[in-house]
Formats: structure tokens, sequence, C-alpha cells
């Protein structure tokens, strides 16, 4: 019996029910971001954050779709199990190795995509006006969230993406993996010496430990952009080195974060809500 089956023989909400899938889960700001969504687009919906482990992601998954679940956003540490459970998956959801919104399709079968590179790409060039065409990009780091960016930024057709890395062999690797998309070289952090990037972006976790990858002082060209990935709602290590090193701009990530929310919200229910309002009254929000 497929999902869609099981689905009309047991108790149907009449409203339709979203979710976001994580551990910790309890801080996500998706709901309220969706909610807001839905009250734009004047759509009839319910989103919930549950906490979801590893361990348990094959139930609750199961569970979610059965009860009448219509789509899901997954976040950390389940990206890659939701990538290999998903029946199909988008080109970007291929190449990313990781998906976070997970739809469910009239056949029964789940459609796997990641919104999460386009979320940063549309942040970046429509929200802050830095155009990525011709520009020298440094990625920190060689984890998921680099691997969910590469090819949405290589889109934008950059002069190149160099990716440094603690573990320098990961780095090497994953340039392996995109080489095909264009001129992307991995690395150590220290082979950075000489080299200068118009836009530095900070996919390293080192941000929520506080941390920050050791970075030298010459890296950032003039009027250079810096951008990290993570959210907070104090300037975050790297924001803060970017601004000490006299960054034109020194993002975090919230701008992402809700428009790779609206990118599974058009997903699922083919309205694209408007972020600029929702982004504002985010900021607006930083530090309550
Ligand atoms: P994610 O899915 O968030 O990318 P991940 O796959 O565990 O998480 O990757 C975390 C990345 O942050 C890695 O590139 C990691 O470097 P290593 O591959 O050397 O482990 C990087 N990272 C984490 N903490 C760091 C720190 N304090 N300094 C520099 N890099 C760090």
């Amino acid at each position: 019996m497929g999902i869609l089956d099981e689905q009309a023989n047991s108790f149907m909400s009449t409203i339709d029910q979203y979710a976001v899938f994580g551990s910790p889960i309890k801080h996500s700001k998706s709901p309220r971001i969706h909610s807001l969504f839905a009250q734009q687009t004047q759509q009839q919906l319910s989103y919930q954050a549950q906490q979801v482990s590893a361990e348990s992601f094959d139930t609750a998954i199961t569970d979610f779709f059965k009860q009448g679940g219509k789509g899901l956003n997954c976040t950390v540490p389940l990206k890659e199990l939701a990538w290999k459970r998903a029946d199909t998956l988008s080109t970007r959801a291929q190449f990313s190795k990781a998906v976070n919104t997970l739809v469910l399709q009239a056949n029964g079968t789940l459609f796997g995509d990641n919104t999460d590179g386009i979320g940063l790409v549309t942040d970046l060039t429509i929200n802050h006006g830095i155009p990525l065409k011709n520009k020298r990009i440094l990625i920190l780091g060689a984890g998921g969230a680099s691997r969910g960016i590469i090819e949405p930024i290589m889109a934008e057709k950059p002069n190149h993406i160099v990716i440094a890395n603690r573990t320098v062999e990961k780095a090497i690797t994953l340039s392996h993996e995109f080489a095909q998309l264009g001129n992307i070289k991995g690395c150590g952090f220290s082979d950075l010496k000489d080299q200068q990037f118009e836009l530095i972006l900070n996919a390293t976790s080192a941000s929520l430990t506080g941390e920050l990858p050791p970075l030298t002082d010459t890296l950032l060209a003039e009027n250079g952009c810096c951008y990290d990935l993570a959210y907070s709602n104090q300037a975050t290590p790297f924001v803060l080195w970017g601004q000490a090193h006299a960054a034109s701009k020194s993002l975090d990530g919230l701008g992402m974060l809700v428009e790779q929310a609206a990118e599974a919200f058009y997903i699922w229910r083919g309205v694209r809500p408007k972020t600029s309002d929702i982004i504002e009254l985010l900021n607006s929000e930083r530090g309550d």
C-alpha cells in the first residue's frame, strides 16, 4: 500500500500539514516564517517543528506522511538521510547529496529538493545587490553546507571558487566532485596566502560554537563582502571578522533562511511569497 492509500485510510486533517524535522529544533524560526508566508498569500496550512533524531527519522517520516502530511523540511542532522529517503531528486539535490525539502507527489512517492543554495544566491544577488558573475569566491568549509551551495553559485558564473577547509582532503575531494561545473579548487586555510576574494562565504559550523576559521588579514579584496551561512541574534565571529576587515557588507544567514523557506513554500504551494517585509520583521526581532 502506498503512502496515499494509507492517508486515505487514516484520519485526514482538513488543513494541509507541513513540518520541519531536526535536532535540535526548539529554536527553529521556520514555523514562524511559514505561518507569515501563509498569512501573506492567504493559504490555509499548518506548519509544525518536530524534534526528530537521525535514529527516529525513518519512523517519523513514515508516520508524518501516513497522517496526511503534504511536505516536509529537514534540517541538521537529517538532510543526508532525507536525500537517501527521497524517491526522486531535483538536479540541485543530486549535486548537493542533501535534501531540505520533501514533497509528497500525486503518485505517493517523495520528491526531494535542496533550496539552501538558491536561498543564499537570492539573498546575495536580489536582497543585497551582490552579483556573483566574474567574482572570485572563497567558501570556508567542506561539509554539507558547502556542498549545498556550490552548484547554484556556479550557475551565476563566478570567475572561480576556492574551497578552504581544516581537513584539506575534504576540500580537494569536494572540488573534484564539482569540477565539471567550472573553475573550483580545494585547499587548506594556510594555502590561501597571497590570494584575495571579492566574496567570502563561511559555510563551516565554527560559528555555532563561537569559533572562527584561521583567516589571514589580506584575504578580502577591497570592497569585498563577507557572508556567514549561520545566523544568530548577536553578530557571529565571522560577521565581526568581516566588519574588522573593512568588508563593504558583512552579513549573516537570516535572509538565506527566509529565502530557502520561500522556495520550499513555492514548491509546495505554487505561490511565491514576498520575502522583504518578513526579513525586515525578523531582523527587527533580533535580540528580543
Ligand atoms: P554542515 O552540514 O553544517 O556543513 P559538517 O558536514 O559537519 O556540517 O561540516 C562542518 C564543516 O565546518 C567542516 O568543513 C568542518 O571542518 P572539518 O572538515 O575539518 O571538520 C568545519 N569546521 C567546524 N568547526 C570548525 C572550526 N572551528 N574551524 C574551522 N572549520 C571548522
